[in-house]
C-alpha cells in the first residue's frame, strides 16, 4: 500500500486549489486533508504518513473544492468566535462579521444583567445554522433563555443540531408570528436577516450564489424588507429597556438606523462597524411607549 507524507499531499493540495483561483488555499488544503484523514487539523503536523484511502478521499474533495463547493459544507463545520458549528448544504455559513454582532450583543446583556440578573430572555431572529444564539449560550457568564427563529425547513435542521445540546428553544416559524408568548418579555433581540437588495445579486461572489440558501442572502428592492419585519417583531418582544442588535449590508449604515427611526419604537438608534471598518450593524433601544408603525 503506497503511504504519503501529510506536508507533500498539503503542498499538491495547495496547487490545485490556487490553480482553481480559490483565495484560500493553504488553509483549505489543510482542513481537507484532515477532514479525509478524520483527524483534527493538529493532528497533521504529528503524523508521519497516510494511506491510500485517504489519499483518494482527499482527491475528491480537493476536486470537489476546485469546482467552487465550500470548504465548511465539505467538512461539515464553521467555525464561530469559540464554537464549531455544525453545516451543510440548505443553510447559510455563518460568517466571521456576525462574530462582531454577537460581542456586541453579550456587552449589551452584561450591561442589562442588574436588571435581568443571570438569565436574561434572549431571541435569535433568522437564526440558520443558529451560531449566535449558540455563540451567546456559550459565552454568557449565566443560564440565559434563549429563543431561535427560523422559517427554512432545510436549515432548520441544522439549528436543532446545534441548539438544542445547549437547551435552546427553536422554533419553526416566520419571524412575524414567532414567539407571541413573549411579547413584552425579551430583554435582547438579536438577528442577522438576510439583507442583499435583489438587484445586487451581481456584487455577490459566484461561489456564495451557487451555495448560500437564497432565502439567507436577498431581501427585496433595498435589501431592508426582512428588516421592516424585524422591526415590528423585536418592538413587540422586547420589554422597555431591551435591546435590539441587528446586522446589515454595508451600504445601508444610513437606511437601516432611519427605518428603526421611523418605528417611533426605538431610542438611543446606534450604527456600528466590523473589523474591516464597514458599516455592518445598528444598535437600538426599546422606549416605553411604542407607537403603531405600519411599514
Ligand atoms: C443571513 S442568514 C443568517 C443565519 C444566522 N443567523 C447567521 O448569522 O449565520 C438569514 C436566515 O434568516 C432566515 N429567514 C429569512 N426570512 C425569515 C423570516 N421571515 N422568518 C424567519 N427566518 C427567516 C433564512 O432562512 C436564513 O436562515
Amino acid at each position: 500500500m503506497v503511504r504519503r507524507r501529510p506536508a507533500a499531499m498539503i503542498r499538491e493540495g495547495i496547487t490545485q486549489l490556487a490553480r482553481a483561483g480559490l483565495p484560500t488555499p493553504r488553509a483549505d488544503a489543510r482542513l481537507l486533508l484532515a477532514h479525509a484523514a478524520r483527524m483534527e487539523p493538529s493532528g497533521l503536523a504529528t503524523t508521519r504518513e497516510l494511506g491510500e484511502a485517504v489519499a483518494r478521499r482527499y482527491e475528491e474533495l480537493l476536486d470537489r473544492r476546485s469546482g467552487g463547493e465550500p470548504v465548511q459544507y465539505l467538512t461539515g463545520v464553521a467555525w464561530f468566535r469559540r464554537i464549531k458549528v455544525l453545516v451543510g448544504p440548505g443553510v447559510f455559513i455563518p460568517r466571521p462579521e456576525t462574530e462582531t454582532v454577537v460581542q456586541f450583543a453579550l456587552s449589551r446583556l452584561m450591561a442589562l444583567r442588574r436588571d435581568t440578573g443571570p438569565a436574561p430572555v434572549v431571541v435569535d431572529l433568522c437564526t440558520g445554522s443558529g451560531a449566535i444564539a449558540a455563540s451567546i449560550a456559550d459565552e454568557y457568564p449565566g443560564e440565559p433563555r434563549i429563543h431561535a427563529v427560523e422559517r427554512s425547513g432545510a436549515a432548520l435542521v441544522w439549528a436543532r443540531r446545534n441548539l438544542e445540546p445547549h437547551g435552546v428553544e427553536v422554533v419553526h416559524g416566520d419571524m412575524a408570528d414567532a414567539l407571541h408568548e413573549l411579547n413584552g418579555g425579551a430583554d435582547l433581540v438579536v438577528a442577522n436577516p438576510p439583507y442583499v437588495p435583489t438587484g445586487a445579486a451581481g456584487r455577490v461572489p459566484a461561489d456564495v450564489l451557487a451555495h448560500d440558501p437564497r432565502e439567507a442572502l436577498f431581501s427585496g428592492a433595498d435589501g431592508l424588507d426582512a428588516l421592516r419585519v424585524l422591526a415590528g417583531t423585536a418592538a413587540r418582544l422586547l420589554r422597555p429597556g431591551g435591546w435590539l442588535v441587528v446586522e446589515h449590508d454595508e451600504t445601508q449604515g444610513g437606511s437601516a438606523p432611519q427605518l428603526l427611526a421611523a418605528t417611533g419604537s426605538f431610542r438611543m438608534i446606534e450604527d456600528h462597524p466590523d473589523l474591516t471598518g464597514r458599516p455592518r450593524f445598528v444598535s437600538a433601544v426599546r422606549r416605553a411607549q411604542v407607537e403603531e408603525w405600519t411599514p
